[in-house]
This record gives structure tokens, sequence and C-alpha cells, in this order.
């Protein structure tokens, strides 16, 4: 059976007290079962305060720079990541897409060096709203899928999770429908089984996030190709994401 997830993405928010005070509180309230993996992914100027009240969190990194080092000013290494104990990244999120200038390349070139390593990838996909309107949608997001994954090995696959966000719904407070989600996500799983096989198909995990909160999670977490969420927002206090974690044991 594939894991439920549910992941918070902090983005460049909350103070150190601020992120350990919540980091302490979803360790212990968080509600657990075996089936469900909660991922952190810190500011990473954070992470080596947190690893020490780390427990039955997993620490992610929001972004790294697949080199081994040198001279890369203001970037972080893969090793550095591990020194903090952080064994998870989140890489392809649109705000570095867009923001950031990353390209597909680049995103290719940290799966690789991710994987390499190790690491749980939280893999980011979604179109803009022009795209969806021209019902390019589907299309988008598969090509986004192939030209990052084309020559990555069912194996290494497995250590991915997919998240499906599209950008149109991103801290806009305006969620996709279940409709729209499952649609995305079942085409998502189908792209992977045609790729790969049935089980590889059947055992990853395909998140949603996009405005996701304690009113919309339950009707979200019923599609059946849903697995768990990527939270930005409602990832702020304990209160809203745990109201969300929730929804995904039920
Ligand atoms: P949001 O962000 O929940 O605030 O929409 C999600 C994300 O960007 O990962």
């Amino acid at each position: 059976m594939r894991k439920k997830i549910l992941a918070a993405n902090w983005k460049m928010n909350l103070s150190l007290q601020e992120a350990k005070e919540l980091f302490m509180k979803y360790n212990s309230l968080l509600p657990q079962a075996d089936n469900i993996d909660y991922y952190i992914f810190s500011p990473s100027i954070f992470l080596h305060e947190l690893r020490v009240v780390k427990g039955k969190l997993i620490l992610g990194a929001q972004n790294f720079y697949p080199e081994k080092s040198g001279a890369f000013t203001g970037e972080i290494s893969i090793s550095q990541l591990i020194d903090a104990h952080v064994n998870a990244v989140l890489i392809g999120h649109s705000e570095r897409r867009m923001l950031f200038n990353e390209s597909d390349e680049l995103i290719k070139q940290k799966v690789d060096f991710s994987l390499q390593n190790g690491f749980n990838v939280i893999f980011c996909c979604g179109e803009s709203i022009e795209i969806r309107d021209k019902k390019e949608h589907i299309n988008f997001v598969r090509n986004q899928l192939e030209v990052v994954f084309s020559h990555i090995k069912a194996t290494d696959f497995s250590k991915c999770v997919i998240a499906y966000e599209p950008i149109w719904a991103i801290g806009s407070g305006r969620t996709a429908n279940e409709k729209e989600i499952e649609e995305m996500h079942s085409a998502i799983r189908n792209w992977i089984l045609k790729k790969y096989d049935v089980s590889t198909s059947q055992n990853i995990s395909i998140l949603y996030g996009g405005s996701c909160n304690g009113k919309n999670a339950k009707s979200i977490f019923s599609c059946p190709n849903v697995d768990g969420g990527l939270i930005g927002g409602a990832s702020l206090t304990f209160e809203s994401f745990n109201e969300i974690a929730n929804k995904l044991q039920v």
C-alpha cells in the first residue's frame, strides 16, 4: 500500500523560535499512524536546530545546488544537508521555477543528484491558468515529468513523491475542485504506469498542493488518486496543519 504523506512547505516564513516551537508541536501532537509520513520543508538556516528535535518527522530542504562543492556563492550542497540530518528535498516548486528561473535542465540535475545521494524527492509539477484555459494542462504536466524522469529507472523513481500543484491555486485561496484534481492525478498515475509498471504506479504517492486547508482537505483527500498534500500557508500554525492531518487520517 502506498504511503499517505502530509508535507509542510514553510517557504521563507517563521523566526527560529517559532519554527522550533511549531516543529516540537508537530512532533508530539500530530496524529500518528504507520501509513502516514510527515515531511517538514524548513528554511535551511533552521535545519541544524530542528534536527535536534527531529523525532518522527522527516526533515526536508526547500533547495540545494547539484554540485559537490565549489564556487557557488549563496548555495547549499547535498553533503551540507546530510550534515544537518536532512534526507528529503523539494524540487521543481513553481516559485523556484518562476522567481528563480530554474530550468527543466537544472531541475533534472537536482533530481539526479539527490537520488544518487539517497535522498527522498518531492517533485512538484503544475500548470498556469493560461495553460489550463487552453486545455493543455494534462500534456503540460506529462511533459514536466517526461523531461526530468525520462532516464530514471523504476527503482529510483520509487523514491520520489509527486506533488501536483496548479500554479493558480498556490497561495491564492482558490483550490482546484475534486474533478480537476482527480483528472490530473489519474493522468499522472497513468503516465507512471505507461513508463514503468503496475506496481510502481500503484506505490508512488501523489500529493495535491494549492490552498489546501482544514475546510477543503476532506474532499481533496477523498479523491482516489490523492495520497496527501503539500501545504504552504496552512502549515504555519499547528492548529491548521493538525486539522488537515486529521482529515488525512480518517
Ligand atoms: P499554499 O502553498 O498551501 O499556501 O497554497 C502550497 C505550496 O506552494 O506548496
